[in-house]
């Protein structure tokens, strides 16, 4: 049996919800920080729903949705990370903010085996680990949205990540939230976004310079490849500014013109077109 029982999270976006969502439908008493009163409530609201569509489409006995409801506290109090046996950060992606993050963990989180993994998707998970007094507790544990339903973790231990911490939370992974583990160095993108982000970009460099439309690029994907959404589709359902993170990241890293935003995605980030989140992206959502 895992001895990780008491899980925080930081951030309750998209993210953020939904592996709190994961974890208190695995049984674990789940602290959720967040101190953004708005985000809170969003997020709160999120689990809700997905619970609910988890009940309707027979995945979750309607109890077993409540007591999940029940072990879910919401704080924007970070103190109550105090006694945590893991906490998963998942706030924005934005180096800066997230360093700050772990630097209050590392004060913050009693136990010294407590593992302090974050949900970064590019963000070198050194770059986090080096800012804490404990870097051999530190590594990425990288979900994939949504996560109530997609069953993969990417595993990512830093250069100093001890292995004891990549085991236990590898067994906690696999065996406490039933997902699939796949282990990556610590690369900007790791692997699922190394390969995803410059597909969808190129699509999105697709549309800006007209050679296909928009619905026509996605069906090409969907019709043509099986894929379960287009990738503008795709890139809405992340989040545009996430995209765009995640793509200044590996172009940083790596310094290949495949990876760096195109102009349409940096214009309608700076428009606020975000995506789904916040109701229109490439696509205008109800
Ligand atoms: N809890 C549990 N299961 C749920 C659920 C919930 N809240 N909501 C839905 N499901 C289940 C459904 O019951 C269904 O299961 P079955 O196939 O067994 O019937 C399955 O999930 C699909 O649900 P829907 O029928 O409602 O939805 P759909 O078929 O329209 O698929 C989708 C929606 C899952 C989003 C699908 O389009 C998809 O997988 N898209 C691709 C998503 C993707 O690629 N995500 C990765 C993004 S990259 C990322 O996250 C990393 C990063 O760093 C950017």
């Amino acid at each position: 049996m895992s001895d990780i029982q008491r899980v925080g999270v930081v951030g309750c976006g998209l993210m953020g919800s939904g592996i709190a969502e994961v974890c208190a439908r695995a049984g674990l008493d789940v602290v959720v920080v967040e101190l953004d009163a708005s985000a809170l409530a969003a997020g709160r609201e999120r689990i809700a729903r997905s619970l609910a569509q988890a009940v309707r489409r027979g995945k979750l006995a309607a109890k077993d949705a409540e007591a999940a409801q029940e072990r879910i506290r919401f704080t924007d109090d970070v103190t109550r990370l105090a006694d945590r046996d893991m906490v998963i950060e998942a706030v924005v992606e934005d180096e800066a903010v997230k360093t700050e993050v772990f630097r209050t963990l590392d004060k913050v989180v009693e136990r010294e085996d407590a593992i302090l993994a974050s949900n970064t998707s590019s963000i070198p998970i050194m770059k986090l680990g080096a800012v804490t007094g404990r870097p051999e507790q530190v590594l990425g544990l990288h979900f994939f949205n949504p996560v109530p339903v997609l069953g993969l973790v990417e595993l990512v231990p830093s250069l100093l990540t001890g292995a004891a911490a990549v085991e236990r939370a590898e067994s906690f992974v696999r065996e406490v939230l039933g997902k699939h583990v796949i282990r990556s160095k610590d690369r900007a993108g790791f692997v699922v976004n190394a390969l995803l982000v410059p597909y969808l970009l190129s699509a999105v460099r697709m549309l800006e310079s007209g050679f296909a439309s928009l619905r026509d690029i996605d069906e090409g994907m969907v019709r043509g490849c099986a894929h379960p959404m287009g990738p503008l589709q795709l890139a809405d359902l992340i989040g545009l500014d996430t995209l765009k993170a995640i793509a200044e990241s590996l172009y940083e890293e790596f310094k290949e013109p495949l990876y760096s935003p195109p102009p349409l995605l940096l214009r309608m980030v700076d428009a606020g077109l975000l995506g789904r989140k916040n109701g229109r992206g490439f696509y205008t959502y109800a």
